[in-house]
């Protein structure tokens, strides 16, 4: 079988997390978003509102430490050879109530390279990491609305097993249920 350029870059996706010198491709990984009209962008934990250092600091206590209310959690920074193609995050030892409301793994992918198959990819590797840990499965929310995202979960086998309106917002969350 025959591989396009783009499924050998997908495969070739490298996945770490953020470092101190990773602050200028970060800040221009944000700039597209807000230049997109994004302005909550999605995995990276309050990346835009924090200090760098700080923040750099509080992912990696999460990794190594873990929080004691969301329990570890890893933020992946995603790459293609040096370019920043997403933001991974994995929450392996939510408690089942934050599970249930928050979803166990969050991901975004940069405007310039949505649609390639990226997003795909990083949940798939997401799933992975669930694995190693010991998780049987776990669960992904999303916007009924956000038709790109629903997608991503499908393709990794994702069931819908729950929806619920938010009033105030007028949005309707919807839950997806992927055994590991
Ligand atoms: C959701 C998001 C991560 C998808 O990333 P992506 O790299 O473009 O996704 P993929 O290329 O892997 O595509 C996955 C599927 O979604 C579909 N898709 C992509 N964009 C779409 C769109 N705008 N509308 C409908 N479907 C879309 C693709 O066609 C693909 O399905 P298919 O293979 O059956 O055709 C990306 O749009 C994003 O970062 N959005 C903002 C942040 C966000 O919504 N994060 C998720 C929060 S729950």
């Amino acid at each position: 079988m025959r591989h396009t350029y783009r499924d050998l870059q997908v495969r070739q996706m490298k996945y770490r997390l953020p470092e101190i010198n990773d602050k200028d491709i970060l800040q221009t990984y944000v700039l597209e978003h807000h230049d997109n009209g994004e302005t909550n962008i999605s995995a990276s934990l309050g990346l835009s509102s924090s200090d760098y250092t700080e923040w750099v600091t509080k992912i990696k206590n999460n990794g190594f430490f873990g929080d004691e209310q969301w329990g570890k959690s890893l933020l992946y920074l995603c790459f293609v050879e040096d370019k920043l193609i997403g933001l991974l995050s994995i929450r392996y030892e939510l408690p089942e109530v934050l599970s249930e409301k928050y979803g166990d793994i969050g991901y975004g992918v940069r405007p310039s390279e949505r649609n390639r198959g990226y997003a795909t990819a990083m949940l798939n590797y997401a799933l992975s990491v669930c694995r190693e840990k010991g998780l049987e499965k776990v669960i992904l929310g999303c916007y009924k609305e956000n038709l790109a995202s629903a997608a991503t979960i499908r393709k990794n086998g994702g069931i819908l097993i729950d929806e619920n309106e938010n009033y105030k917002e007028g949005r309707i969350s919807q839950y997806y249920l992927i055994n590991l």
